[in-house]
């Protein structure tokens, strides 16, 4: 069933988890991601960026993103990810979207707040809710663009939170978007303050490469959703590779069934280790 981003992250503050957000560009990874929440029994996020949109129309993968949560078994958001624009974002609140971000990480605090404040009076007119993201997380959602990052200072956090009271926050701590070239070293004395300082639900983005112990350890100090696209992406890539090498690909339908198969895989491995299964 379709469901607020809000009231997925406060249940998981109250059980101690995150929420796996799963970032999609096709039919076939809807469907994966899908299969995994049903049969883990576990909420989940599906959510498209504003950069994905040349690759995957919004007009045409919203409306599918809003039927498959409304058709899901277990509770689905779907979640407008990284929004630019007004427009795009506004566009994905009238196909339904129970959320949307509005990405203001590349402009001073205060010009960050006021915007931030504005896309919360127009997401509150369809009922939806709004991320927001502060400090500047590594590389961009499509790779595109070299973003240095900018870890988040808690005081930053805690006047972002007095004067929006947005309903989650993203911070940078050390991640990026995209396969790290090194292993990240996650900085938690910065989650540690800003979680103790705050009490918004906090985002990671760049989940692709962070290993199971820390996302662990976010899911436990404040980090309610956790943002998943390029290993989506990879094991879709790698899931239709391996059936082609072991000839199982005998017509466009095996392939098709390889997509979703690449896409489950890797959403059950990221809900079992938030721990999210059996919270839907
Ligand atoms: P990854 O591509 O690193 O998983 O990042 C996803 C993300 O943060 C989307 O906003």
């Amino acid at each position: 069933m379709l469901v607020n981003m809000s009231k997925l992250l406060a249940d998981a503050q109250k059980g101690d988890y995150a929420v796996g957000s799963f970032s999609v560009a096709n039919m076939e990874m809807v469907l994966g991601v899908l299969k995994a929440a049903k049969e883990l029994n576990a909420p989940v996020i599906l959510q498209i960026a504003e950069v994905r949109l040349k690759q995957s129309p919004l007009e045409i993968i919203g409306p599918l993103m809003v039927a498959a949560a409304k058709n899901a078994d277990t509770p689905v958001a779907v979640h407008f990810d990284h929004g630019k624009t007004i427009e795009k974002i506004n566009q994905a609140l009238e196909l339904g979207f129970t959320s949307v971000m509005f990405d203001g990480s590349h402009l001073e605090l205060d010009e960050n707040i006021k915007i931030t404040k504005e896309v919360i009076t127009l997401a509150k007119k369809y009922g939806a809710d709004v991320e927001a993201e502060i400090g500047c997380v590594g590389g961009s959602e499509d790779g595109s663009e070299d973003i240095a990052i900018n870890c988040t200072k808690p005081y930053d956090a805690v006047k972002f939170e007095k004067e929006t009271n947005v309903d989650a926050l993203a911070i940078a701590i050390g991640n990026a978007h995209g396969n790290y070239k090194s292993t990240p070293k996650l900085r938690f004395d910065i989650l540690e303050q800003v979680e103790k300082n705050t009490k918004l639900p906090l985002v990671l983005h760049g989940g692709t490469g962070i290993s199971p112990d820390d996302f662990i350890r976010c899911s436990h100090t404040g980090i309610k959703k956790i943002n998943i696209a390029t290993a989506t992406f990879d094991s879709v890539e790698y899931e239709v590779r391996d059936a082609y090498k072991n000839d199982e690909i005998g017509g466009y339908y095996d392939l098709q069934a390889a997509e979703v198969e690449g896409a489950y895989q890797n959403a059950k491995r990221h809900i079992l280790i938030f721990g999210t299964d059996n919270k839907a």
